[in-house]
């Protein structure tokens, strides 16, 4: 099959690997050009990823069967809409259903609708009225105010962290409303997160691994928001912290908004995402992302048995429900190597990477010149280990990391027992407390 990966992170190396591991005829068109992609592909462009038409014309050239489309900003574009129209298959959703990530107050009014009950207290405002959102704030009295819109997880402020009072709460949504047109105010919620990315195609549902991502950029969980800075995953597909109920409930929550979405829209074709939290009310739903993590996608990709392409063909065709979709009872852990001073000040390198055997490497934002690869401004390589465990898997991604040379640093606590053990204990402070 002719394949087109659309997108240049280290998340869509990961998905032109598992392509190519199945044989298919890679094809890539990127906002810049990835080495661990453009290499090993038949033919490739660098161009703008919100480009739909650019992208139909590249894949009508190439005679592409299928496209996966791996970042959220092609959703939104309509690249989907494009390659659908020109009559390429297309694994990510229309622009009119990427808004379930595309749009907070859609998603929260969707729940509503359809009586799932996964929210946190919320509530959408389009206009500034302060009564009300007094009102709401003091009620709460832990809050959460959201953007609607994509922000590149950058939008999300929380009473406590990022806002010191009320006065600074307004203030903030006062300043979403100006450019977003929309805010969300919501309660605060306590307890674990975790990503469940599910395939979908509208009828069938089947999750991938639940994955743990870390967000902030420094060690013990401090400092800026990052885009994610490692992930692990567990053998047993679960997670530490985790009760199989809380998995059967997250999974319950993505088949009731499937289906929900099929009424209100059609068929949802490609990854429905939930960053859920384990609360001590249950599972919620924190957002849904219309495509596969950065990192979560690293995760569970190298485990997939079978072709990742038969898997995107079926959904793509509303027949996953005969798909066989399984993965390696394995567990992961992935780290990102990311430029000194990221994400505030991030210095430009050279950097080395030293091919470890046992680790997987996949390239992120990184740049080749002449005399060598150098780092830009965002994360630039992710490891994963693979193993039986993810003490062992750790160990791998580790020593991969250790051996990039360069102005660059990592995590190392990821995926740590230490660090594991402290989620555990979190979870159980949380259903205790
Ligand atoms: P989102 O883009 O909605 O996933 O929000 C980004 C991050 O903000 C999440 O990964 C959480 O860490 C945090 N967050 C979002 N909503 C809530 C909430 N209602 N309660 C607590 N934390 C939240
Ligand atoms: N891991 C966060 C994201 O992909 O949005």
């Amino acid at each position: 099959m002719r394949v087109l990966v659309i997108g240049s992170g280290a998340r869509e190396n990961a998905i032109a690997d598992a392509l190519l591991h199945g044989g298919t005829e890679l094809y890539a068109y990127m906002s810049t050009k990835n080495p661990g992609i453009y290499k090993y592909c038949r033919g490739y462009t660098t161009g703008n990823l919100e480009d739909a038409k650019g992208i139909g014309d590249f894949a009508t050239a190439n005679k592409v069967e299928l496209a996966v489309v791996g970042p959220e900003a092609p959703l939104a574009a309509g690249v989907a809409d494009e390659l659908i129209r020109i009559g390429v298959k297309c694994f990510g959703p229309t622009k009119e259903l990427a808004k379930l990530e595309t749009s907070k107050a859609f998603l929260r009014s969707l729940l509503e609708k359809y009586r799932i009950n996964a929210s946190p207290k919320f509530r959408v405002f389009r206009n500034y009225d302060e009564k009300g959102m007094l009102d709401l704030l003091e009620e709460l009295g832990e809050y959460v105010i959201k953007p609607d819109g994509l922000t590149g997880g950058k939008g999300v402020k929380l009473s406590g962290e990022h806002l010191a009072g009320k006065e600074d709460a307004l203030a903030y949504c006062e300043e979403v409303l100006q450019g977003h047109g929309c805010v969300i105010i919501e309660e605060k919620l306590y307890g674990e997160e975790f990503s469940l990315q599910t395939i979908a195609d509208g009828m069938t549902a089947i999750d991938c691994p639940a994955v743990q991502d870390h967000k902030r950029a420094y060690e013990n969980d401090e400092g800026p928001n990052t885009g994610g800075m490692g992930s692990y995953s567990d053998s047993n597909h679960s997670l530490p912290f985790l009760q199989k109920e809380d998995l059967e409930e997250a999974h319950e929550i993505t088949v009731r908004v499937m289906r929900a979405l099929k009424k209100e829209t059609g068929s949802f074709i490609g990854i429905m995402y939930g960053g859920f939290m384990a609360t001590k009310k249950g599972v919620k739903l924190l957002e849904y992302n219309a495509r596969f993590g950065d990192p979560e996608a690293m995760n569970v990709l190298p485990l997939l048995k079978g072709k990742l392409a038969d898997v995107c063909a079926a959904a793509a065709n509303e027949e996953l429900g005969s798909a066989r979709v399984e993965f390696e009872k394995k567990a992961t852990v992935c780290k990102y190597v990311v430029p000194e001073g990221y994400p505030d000040r991030p210095v430009i390198s050279k950097i080395e990477i030293e091919k470890l055997p046992n680790a997987l490497t996949y390239h992120a934002a990184v740049e080749e010149r002449e005399d060598g690869l150098y780092t830009t401004k965002s994360r630039a390589v992710a490891f994963v280990g693979v193993a039986d465990t993810i003490e062992e898997a750790e160990k791998i991604a580790e020593d991969a990391a250790n051996g990039v040379k360069g102005s660059v640093y990592h995590r190392k606590d990821i995926g740590t027992k230490e660090l594991v053990q402290k989620r555990v204990e979190h979870m159980r402070r949380i259903m205790n407390g």
